[in-house]
């Protein structure tokens, strides 16, 4: 695989997720005329689907590239929390064999995205249908993948090798909405990857918690954190 199969809506949908994929002069914009115009008109009509897709695959390989040297993905059974368009588990799924997903999203744009802290969850930037055409076009298969809606579906009630959520959980809305789930999901060998301003905070859950990257400044300066043994 060398690049992502995607349309104008997709790659729309790609930048409310990947906001540090706009063009300093599309930033510009942004700052400009506001958020509200952005996400409504100018991002519908003023992208360049192809350099997004182009841009968004880099940044994904990255991402695996960093996963991949704490991770060995075969045969895994992988829960992907807030995974946006699945750009990071289509490299999985094509560098590795024998892995399933479950995914769980949200499945609406928000008028007016702030990113930032949400207290009360109620920010998103999906679309369950496009995400399923986003998979299938990029040759993952059917049997492979599920995804649940978060506000409308029952959850996953496996027990999962990986759990993988960048940019979503504890750096868009507090870890402890998943927090009982997440300990029901857990065996004794699960790992969970995340972003986070607060690693110390997570000595008092895991019995192992490992600092993997970090970034300055995205939405705010953040941790990723890799995370074994759920304390009970
Ligand atoms: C900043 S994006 C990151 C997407 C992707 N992980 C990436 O790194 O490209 C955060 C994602 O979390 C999703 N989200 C927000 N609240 C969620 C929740 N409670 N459960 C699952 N996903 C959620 C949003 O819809 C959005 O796609």
């Amino acid at each position: 695989m060398e690049n992502f199969d995607l349309d104008r809506e997709i790659a729309r949908l790609i930048l409310f997720q990947r906001i540090e994929l706009l063009t300093p002069h599309q930033r510009k914009i942004r700052k400009l005329f506001g958020r509200y115009f952005f996400t409504n008109f100018f991002s519908k009509f003023f992208i360049n689907p192809q350099e997004i897709g182009k841009k968004y695959f880099l940044e994904m390989v990255n991402e695996y590239n960093l996963l991949a040297k704490y991770i060995n993905f075969e045969n895994k059974k992988i829960l992907s929390i807030g995974s946006g368009m699945c750009g990071l588990e289509l490299i999985i799924s094509s560098k590795s064999s024998g892995n399933s997903f479950s995914i769980i999203e949200k499945n609406y744009i928000s008028k007016k995205i702030k990113y930032g802290w949400d207290q009360n969850n109620i920010e998103a930037y999906n679309n369950i249908a496009k995400l399923n055409i986003f998979l299938s076009n990029n040759g993952m298969m059917k049997s492979r993948y599920n995804i649940y809606d978060f506000d409308s579906d029952n959850l996953p009630s496996d027990k999962f090798d990986c759990i993988i959520s960048l940019y979503s959980l504890d750096y868009h809305y507090d870890f402890k909405l998943y927090e009982d789930y997440l300990q029901r999901s857990f065996h004794q060998n699960s790992i969970l990857i995340f972003d986070t301003i607060r690693p110390d905070y997570f000595l008092k859950l895991f019995d192992d918690v490992k600092i993997i990257a970090s970034t300055q400044k995205k939405i705010h300066s953040s941790k990723r954190i890799l995370c074994r043994g759920y304390k009970y």
